[in-house]
């Protein structure tokens, strides 16, 4: 058998339509060799990148471990290459998995099929198949080429770990730490959500500001591997500190219950005295002028920042005539308040977003989120 390797090719899964936002974050953490490449980033590294990663990317939505790819045209052939693949170069042997298989545009197109003839590869190669294994071996059929790759995150890693609570049509953390960046959002401005439900945008900007670690109190499916070393991977995890900067986090909602939501998550994350959360409705929203911790309300004059904000899109809550009116006050709210101000809205319907009236630049990509595309619209200082 040749030896182990200790250097793979690692891809962060992006979010269709903000895999160029999630490339600058991966470049900007310092990962080597980083393409975009169709569904994601690639980067180079060994498994202490691939911790960090997982640590710390926001975007990503999960961290896989490439372990190679061949042509596959009918079944027999997959059953034969499955079974000299070099599974024990990347994978310690003993290790229990569970196989996952997606066909798409190929020839193989029976995903239980696949799945069968790949385990019994991994079986008589001694490894062992549960469906109730930590680690998933992902096997991706596309256009006759088979990818296999390790998932090394397990739970999504929009699951931050530290947030617990939400609302009635939460944004995923990934999703919402790639719209503050495509907004421009770079830690040094106070950002106020006006209709922030548990709390998203608020809680993640104030991570990002700080330079948290996503990751930090949650678990990954590396853990589980053989050989995995834990003292390594605790120094590697830092502690939240929280540094005096003076950008501050603002939400408001109209909903009691989601505020309370918002303030247990902030308080979970360590955040609570950075991020101020008011029960109002979006018409009494101000800006801040104050410290860290001064509640919307008072006079203008604080440092402007950006307004970021999903507010209810037809699809999922409400109904898509009565919201014109919603984003029509939104708007006027914005244009009246919060000069200096960015505003960015992330709504399903280019029609809402026009019904605020506000200047809005280029539109930009559409993501999937919940089973609709929606996509940000952003203004330059109103
Ligand atoms: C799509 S959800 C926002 C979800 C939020 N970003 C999160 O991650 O939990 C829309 C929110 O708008 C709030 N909302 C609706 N009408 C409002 C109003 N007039 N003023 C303030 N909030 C309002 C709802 O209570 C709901 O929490």
């Amino acid at each position: 058998m040749s030896a182990p390797i200790d250097q793979f090719e690692i891809f962060a899964v992006a979010p269709p339509g903000l895999d160029h936002v999630l490339l600058a974050e991966i470049r900007d953490l310092k990962f080597a060799s980083v393409t975009a490449i169709p569904g994601g980033i690639s980067f180079k590294g060994g498994w202490a990148d691939i911790w960090r990663a997982n640590l710390e990317l926001r975007g990503a939505t999960r961290i896989l471990m490439r372990i190679g790819s061949f042509m596959a045209f009918h079944l027999a052939q997959l059953d034969k290459r499955a079974m000299k693949f070099p599974w024990g170069e990347t994978l310690p042997i003993g290790l229990a998995l569970k196989v996952e298989v997606t066909c798409t545009g190929s020839k193989i197109y029976h995903d239980k099929a696949a799945a069968q003839r790949i385990e019994n590869a991994l079986i008589s190669a001694g490894y062992a198949i549960s469906a109730k294994a930590d680690v998933s071996l992902k096997v991706r059929i596309d256009d006759n080429r088979v990818t296999l790759s390790l998932d090394t995150s397990g739970d999504s890693l929009h699951k931050r770990g530290h947030k617990q609570a939400v609302g009635k049509a939460p944004m995923r953390e990934t999703l919402a730490s790639l719209f503050l960046r495509q907004a421009g959002f770079d830690g040094s401005e106070p950002v106020f959500d006006p209709m922030c439900g548990s709390g998203t945008f608020p809680i993640e900007a104030a991570e990002m500001a700080h330079k948290l670690q996503p990751g930090r109190t949650r678990g990954f499916a590396f853990e589980h591997l053989a050989g995995f070393d834990a003292d390594a991977f605790e120094a590697m995890r830092r502690p939240a500190a929280i540094a005096k900067i003076p950008a501050q986090f603002y939400g408001s909602d109209r909903d009691a219950g989601a505020i309370r939501m918002a303030r247990a998550n902030a308080e979970r994350a360590g955040l609570d005295d950075l991020c101020t959360f008011q029960n109002h409705s979006f018409t009494e929203a101000r800006p801040p002028s104050g410290p860290p911790g001064c509640p919307s309300g008072g006079p203008p004059g604080g440092l402007p920042g950006l307004v970021i904000t999903n507010p209810p899109y037809g699809g999922r809550i409400g109904n898509k005539h009565m919201l014109h009116g919603l984003y029509a006050g939104l708007g006027d709210t914005l244009r009246r308040h919060f000069p200096g101000w960015r505003a960015a809205i992330i709504t399903s319907e280019p029609s809402l977003a026009k019904s605020t009236g506000l200047p809005f630049k280029a539109k930009s990509a559409p993501v999937p989120h919940g089973g609709l595309k929606i996509r940000l619209f952003q203004t330059d200082p109103l």
